[in-house]
């Protein structure tokens, strides 16, 4: 009798301080999935969608695929969409962030000719949304220029900012009185650094520490434009809320040093600073040391002015201050140490904020090169990102793991585990965190990566002309989430058969 009181009391204790570290993501809180159009639609070619610059460039040869795919088909998302929102009610998400297809839109990037059978394909997708409840987040631009505007330069055009307005217009008129959560441009340093500084995304222009430059200055300026658009003509009717999303890794100092101190803080101004800054910062513009250094740098090299543009007083006052919130993509993250980027090419990013990287061998990796996990890494990034632009408010609208094919993805969970206790300590450290969204709802298209890496809750058989989706274990792991609104350590999913919930 007395030691089973001693127990029931030990048991309570242990339930007790168990549920007191239960923390729970706040009511109001957004839970999501994204995806991205080219990575998804397929339907390239279908119902007068124009050619951009992925197509383009995989067709023609000039983009290097590992497996040799293309997004053609994809997911076919263009035909499957009602799957994609069953599948998002089987989770029980409040939010799908998706992007539109401005050459679908568009044919030719210009505003001239709307093609209708477009503008009806993203009607049919929000309407059936918001017959569910679900609210789109809809980014503008994700990656996918049309070719047509890409032959007359593209990003690094001063007049790309004009283009990307006209299609914002058409975008705001057509879809702005059901949207009300927009994102201009999907991760800028990839567009700019990944498109235009090498050859790994389109338009694989390879024109390191010249190109990648112009295009920052030309896509703020752009962001810009279609932020006060929306401000002046449509956010007084329709009441939404305009951002921009960045990738965003944790990169720490190695060691105490001052050098290796600088050495981080100078990269993350070129890596990040250079696309926030004039958005984020009280006195706008690039960041003031890396401008100094490339300017630095261009001189000893030879050119008779900075490699790294620079925005009039009007620009800055134009393009500060432009964005409701501020979305966070966030995978993970390193240790960087300073290096004196003897063996960089010249002129590049690297060569101007040199630095090495370092992940210690113990941190979990996943199929993709890039991408290992790094414990508290997401609150680590919001914390500092908090810190350095205060009172913003965030969205956190990609995060997430690559596997190979297969539906028991436990290493999967065991990140999403890990990243939505660090969104919750970033939550508790005062970080205005609004939302998350893993990346993502399936499998789809993975850029150089074709097929060869899979990131989706729901696998999809590429194999087969259907497209089949099939829930992976984080997908019941998720759901999970979503219902309790804590992160259950312990949960396994009863059976694997995925059904829609009463109230979905
Ligand atoms: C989250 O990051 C902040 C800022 O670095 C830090 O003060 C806080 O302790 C972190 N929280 C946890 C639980 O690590």
């Amino acid at each position: 009798m007395k030691t089973g009181l001693l127990c029931l009391c030990i048991l309570i204790t242990i339930c007790t301080s168990a549920s007191h570290q239960r923390r729970k993501f706040p009511e109001d809180f957004l839970f999501g999935v994204s995806t991205a159009a080219y990575q998804i639609e397929g339907a390239w070619n279908e119902d007068g969608k124009g050619e951009n610059i992925w197509d383009y460039g995989i067709h023609n040869g000039v983009g290097n695929i590992v497996d040799m795919s293309n997004g053609d088909v994809a997911a076919d998302s263009y035909h499957n969409y009602a799957r994609d929102i069953e599948m998002m009610r089987e989770l029980g998400i409040d939010v799908y962030r998706f992007s539109l297809s401005w050459s679908r839109l568009l044919p030719s990037g210009f505003a001239d000719n709307i093609n209708e059978a477009g503008i009806a394909y993203y009607n049919r997708l929000i309407d059936e949304l918001l017959k569910y409840n679900i609210t789109p987040m809809v980014t503008l631009y994700h990656w996918d220029l049309p070719q047509k505007l890409q032959e007359l330069g593209g990003f690094a055009n001063p007049l790309l900012g004009n283009w990307f307005e006209d299609y914002a217009r058409v975008v705001f008129r057509s879809f702005g009185d059901r949207v009300k959560l927009w994102i201009t441009f999907n991760e800028p340093r990839e567009i700019c650094l990944d498109g235009y500084g090498s050859d790994n995304k389109a338009p694989f222009l390879n024109a390191a520490g010249i190109a990648d430059y112009i295009c920052a200055k030309h896509l703020v300026i752009a962001h810009a434009k279609a932020y006060r658009l929306y401000v002046n003509e449509f956010k007084s009717t329709q009441k939404g809320k305009c951002g921009i999303t960045f990738g965003v890794s944790s990169i720490l100092p190695l060691t105490d040093s001052e050098e290796d101190r600088l050495a981080v803080e100078l990269r993350r101004q070129g890596d990040l600073g250079i696309y926030t800054n004039p958005i984020f910062s009280k006195e706008g513009g690039f960041p003031k040391e890396f401008a100094e250094r490339v300017a630095m740098k261009s001189s000893e090299q030879g050119y008779q002015r900075s490699r790294l543009p620079e925005f009039s007083d009007k620009e800055k006052e134009f393009v500060r201050g432009t964005s409701d919130f501020f979305g966070v993509n966030h995978y993970g993250g390193s240790f960087l140490s300073a290096t004196d980027g003897i063996d960089d090419r010249v002129p590049s990013l690297n060569n101007d904020a040199p630095v090495a990287y370092h992940t210690p061998d113990d941190w979990p990796k996943s199929v993709s090169s890039w991408l290992m996990q790094m414990p508290n890494s997401l609150n680590i990034t919001l914390a500092r990102l908090h810190a350095d632009y205060n009172n913003i408010e965030f969205y956190v609208t990609e995060n997430g793991w690559s596997t190979y094919k297969g539906l028991n993805d436990d290493d999967r969970v065991r990140y999403f585990r890990a990243a939505w206790e660090s969104a919750l300590d970033a939550i508790e450290h005062g970080v205005n965190l609004k939302g998350y969204m893993a990346w993502s709802l399936m499998d789809n298209f993975e850029w150089a990566q074709g097929y060869s890496e899979r990131f989706g809750l729901y696998e999809v058989d590429f194999e087969d002309p259907a497209r089949t989706r099939t829930p992976r274990k984080s997908a019941f792991i998720y759901k999970n989430l979503l219902k309790t609104r804590y992160v259950d350590h312990d949960y396994e999913p009863e059976n694997y058969i995925m059904s829609i919930d009463e109230g979905h």
